[in-house]
C-alpha cells in the first residue's frame, strides 16, 4: 500500500440513488443557460484548467484523476466568485426592475446602467470567507453597498480580502451558523438583501442562482470531457457545491452522469447526518475544522433535495489528512502539474486516495483500476499565511 498520507478511517453511508427529477426541477437548464450565458460575458472570464494527475493515478490504483483546478477564477481565489456575485447580480435586477416598473436586463445592470439605483441597495451575505469575496466583488463591480458577516474562526487574511473589496465586515463571536442569523436578523431590520448561499424554507431565489452559477464550472468541465467520469467526490459545506454540480452532470450526461460521492469533514458532517436520517438534519459544530469552507452545521434545503435523489456515497474525512494532501499536490508526484490549493480545496482528492488505502471501502465506493475519478479543486491559495504554514509542516510520523 502507498503512504502519500497517513493512513485514516473515513465515515461512510451508502445510499441507493433514489429515482427523481430534482436535478432539472430545482435547477433547471434554462437556470443554468442564463447564468452560463452573463457570466462568461462578464470581463475577464477565462475558463480554469482540467488536469489529469497522470501519476497520482497511478500511485494510487485508478485509471484517471482529474482535478479541476479553481484557484485563477476571476482572480479571486475559488470557484464560490461563480455564484455569489452572479446572485448579487440578480437581486439588483429583480429589485430595480420592482423600482423601476419595467424589466431590466442583467446586461444593463453589468452595464451600470442604474448604478444610482444600485447604490441604494445594500446587500448582506454570512460567510466563511469565499462566498463573501465573491459577494464583495459583485457588489463592487455593480455599485451596491455590501455587508460581510464572519465568524471567529474566519482568518484575518480572508477578512482583509474582503475590506479590500468595499465589503463592510463584521465579524461575531460565535460560529458560522450564528453568523447567517445574524445577517438574516439585521437584513430584516434595515431594509437590506440578504444574498446568501444556503437556502431555508420561504428563502430560495439566490441560492438557487448562485447554485445555477457554478453550473459554469460543470459545462466547462463536460466540455474538456469526451466520455463521463465513473465518479465525482464533492466536498460539502452546506451542499451548494455539491448539488449543483451533480445537477449539472446528471443534465449532460443522465444515465451515463458520474457516482456522487459527498465528502465532509467528519466535524461538521450536516450532509451525512442528513443522509442517516433520510432528511435535511443540522448537526452542532463542537469544534472548528481546518476546512474553513466545510465548516457548516445546517445543510442547504434546495441542495439536500437534488443530492437526496443524486449522491450515492456520503464520507466524513478527519482534519489530519489535509495538510499532507495539500504539499502532495504542491509537491507533486512524476510530471503531474504543481497545484497551489486551499484546505477546503483537496477535501475530494484526500478522501479519494484514503479510500484507495483501505480495500473495503474501495470495493464500496466501486473504486478500481478503471475508475476516472472527477474532483473539483474549490479553491487556490485564498490565505498566503495558512499556505505556507501548511508547506513548512512536515508530515507526522
Ligand atoms: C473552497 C470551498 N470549497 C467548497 C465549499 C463548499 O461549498 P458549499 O457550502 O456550497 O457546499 C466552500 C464553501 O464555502 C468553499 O469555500
Amino acid at each position: 500500500m502507498f503512504d502519500l498520507i497517513p493512513e485514516t478511517s473515513l465515515g461512510h453511508i451508502h445510499a441507493e440513488r433514489r429515482p427523481g427529477n430534482a436535478a432539472e426541477r430545482v435547477l433547471s437548464k434554462d437556470a443554468f443557460d442564463r447564468a452560463c450565458a452573463e457570466i462568461t460575458a462578464w470581463p475577464g472570464y477565462e475558463k480554469t484548467p482540467l488536469h489529469a494527475l497522470d501519476a497520482l493515478a497511478t500511485a494510487i490504483g485508478v485509471d484517471a484523476v482529474l482535478y479541476k483546478h479553481e484557484g485563477a477564477r476571476f482572480g479571486l481565489g475559488s470557484f464560490k466568485a461563480l455564484g455569489g456575485a452572479f446572485a448579487a447580480q440578480r437581486v439588483l435586477q429583480r429589485e430595480v426592475s420592482l423600482r423601476k416598473g419595467w424589466k431590466v436586463s442583467l446586461s444593463e445592470i453589468r452595464a451600470g446602467r442604474f448604478a444610482r439605483e444600485c447604490a441604494e441597495i445594500t446587500l448582506v451575505s454570512a460567510t466563511d470567507g469565499n462566498h463573501g469575496r465573491s459577494l464583495a466583488w459583485g457588489c463592487k463591480r455593480f455599485g451596491a453597498p455590501c455587508r460581510i458577516y464572519i465568524h471567529a474562526e474566519v482568518s484575518e487574511g480572508r477578512a482583509e480580502a474582503m475590506r479590500a473589496l468595499g465589503a463592510e465586515v463584521i465579524r461575531i463571536e460565535g460560529d458560522y451558523d450564528a453568523s447567517v442569523a445574524l445577517a438574516k436578523q439585521e437584513a430584516e431590520e434595515n431594509g437590506w438583501f440578504v444574498v446568501s448561499d444556503t437556502s431555508w424554507p420561504g428563502y430560495s431565489a439566490p441560492p438557487l442562482d448562485v447554485m445555477s452559477g457554478y453550473g459554469v464550472m460543470t459545462r466547462e468541465i463536460c466540455d474538456d470531457l469526451a466520455t463521463p467520469p465513473s465518479h465525482v467526490f464533492l466536498q460539502g459545506g452546506v451542499g451548494g457545491l455539491a448539488a449543483g454540480v451533480a445537477a449539472g452532470l446528471r443534465q449532460r450526461w443522465g444515465e451515463k452522469a458520474p457516482r456522487v460521492v459527498i465528502v465532509e469533514p467528519d466535524r461538521a458532517a450536516c450532509l451525512f447526518e442528513s443522509a442517516r436520517r433520510g432528511e435535511a438534519t443540522t448537526v452542532a459544530i463542537e469544534e472548528e475544522t481546518i476546512m474553513a469552507g466545510l465548516s457548516c452545521g445546517e445543510p442547504s434545503e434546495l441542495a439536500w433535495e437534488i443530492l437526496a435523489e443524486e449522491a450515492s456515497d456520503f464520507l466524513t474525512l478527519p482534519d489530519a489528512t489535509i495538510a499532507p494532501t495539500v504539499r502532495l499536490l504542491a509537491r507533486p508526484l512524476g510530471n503531474d502539474p504543481v497545484i497551489e490549493a486551499g484546505e477546503s480545496a483537496v477535501a475530494g482528492l484526500s478522501a479519494l486516495i484514503a479510500a484507495r488505502q483501505n480495500e473495503a471501502l474501495s470495493k464500496a465506493l466501486g473504486l478500481d483500476e478503471s475508475s476516472r475519478v472527477l474532483l473539483i479543486g474549490s479553491e487556490g491559495v485564498t490565505d498566503r499565511a495558512i499556505f505556507d504554514a501548511i508547506m513548512e509542516e512536515r508530515d507526522a510520523a
